[in-house]
């Protein structure tokens, strides 16, 4: 009896041994410790046995048994553990492989330019209002105190879709559309970004270029006020050093009107080739808003008064990137663009 049992071990454990998959391994566990394996029909003819060597084989055999599932747990971990490193071999990723490089994207320099306007505005407490692109000549020039034959509207030459429709000029028209929309209410304190169109081109114009208007009126509001603030802007824009000089000019929409310089960026009011020699730069057209103007956005010019600006975006933009050709604002050329990361 003890012999066979020595003969099942050295059997179970070849059959074990040889096995090469989880089912088989199953069959080897059915065959030997299985209801009716090897070692529980050998089990079975204990009872021929005389009663004295029961115990001995009895142990044996129970010994026996945990040594087969001994066997069988480790074998059968081993095959798990083979078949989980085929899998990952199979379906592994390659994680040094470099990915597929796509393009970020960025903000165009005259959009950054155009969102510090509004944030310094908006921090003074303007509202951001808009305007229609296509125009009425009413809203254009007339409104704005210019009538059709006034000479200051050979200044902006411009585009006409319609006998009375033009691609605006300038953004002063929403000067007269918010007044409209507001009156009597005070204050008025609004900013109106846009584009504007005139029949112009070269390096420092084109048919399209961007504006901000400013407009306040209120009661009491005087040159002083238009003053401060646009030192303000200048300081908050290009720095804290920043002076500013008026100068007067002529507006048919402002009275007094006043060109508006700032000293040079590049040379501090020293004069260089950037600002031909003046220390000064020119960025923006400012003045009280005309008694007509406030009469035609439904305010009494006996009761309020008011102050307007408009500056030119691209110009700005020129001025702080030291960009010399306007154009290339427009043409979408990557490597240009590429520089203001
Ligand atoms: N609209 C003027 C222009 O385009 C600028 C301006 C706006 C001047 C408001 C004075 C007041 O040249």
């Amino acid at each position: 009896m003890l012999d066979r049992l020595a003969r099942l071990e050295q059997e179970a454990r070849e059959a074990v041994a040889s096995v090469s998959g989880l089912q088989e391994l199953a069959n080897v566990r059915v065959r030997y410790l299985g209801k009716k394996g090897e070692l529980t029909t050998l089990l079975r003819g204990m009872g021929q046995l005389p009663p004295e060597q029961r115990p001995l084989v009895g142990q044996k055999a129970n010994a026996l048994r945990s040594t087969l599932e001994e066997l069988l747990r480790q074998r059968e971990a081993a095959l798990k553990k083979a078949a989980a490193e085929e899998k990952w071999e199979r379906e592994r990723i390659d994680i040094t492989l470099p990915g597929y490089p796509f393009a970020a994207g960025q903000v165009h320099p005259l959009t950054a330019i155009l969102e510090e306007i509004k944030a310094i505005f908006i921090g003074l407490g303007f509202q951001v209002a808009t305007g229609p692109e296509i125009e009425s000549d009413y809203y254009n020039f007339e409104a704005l105190n210019m009538p059709p034959d006034h000479p200051a509207r050979d200044m902006q030459d411009s585009f006409y879709v319609a006998p009375q429709y033009l691609l605006r000029t300038h953004t002063s028209p929403v000067q007269i559309r918010t007044m409209e929309l507001q009156a009597p209410r005070l204050p008025v304190r609004i900013i109106a970004p846009g584009k504007v169109y005139r029949r112009d081109d070269d390096a420092t114009h084109s048919p399209m270029f961007s504006q901000v208007e400013g407009l306040a009126v209120d009661r009491g509001i005087t040159f002083a006020d238009l003053k401060g603030t646009l030192l303000l802007f200048a300081r908050e824009m290009f720095g804290p050093k920043q002076r500013i000089r008026l100068r007067p000019s002529f507006f048919p929409f402002t009275e007094p009107s006043a060109e508006v310089d700032i000293s040079c960026i590049i040379c501090d009011g020293e004069g260089c080739r950037v600002c031909g020699q003046t220390g000064w730069l020119e960025i923006l057209g400012a003045g009280m808003v005309h008694p007509q103007v406030l009469r035609a956005g439904g305010y009494d010019p006996q009761d309020v008064t008011g102050f307007a600006f408009g500056m030119g975006v691209e110009r700005i933009a020129m001025l702080k990137y030291g960009v010399e050709d306007l154009r290339l604002f427009f043409t979408n050329d990557l490597r240009f663009l590429k520089q203001f990361r």
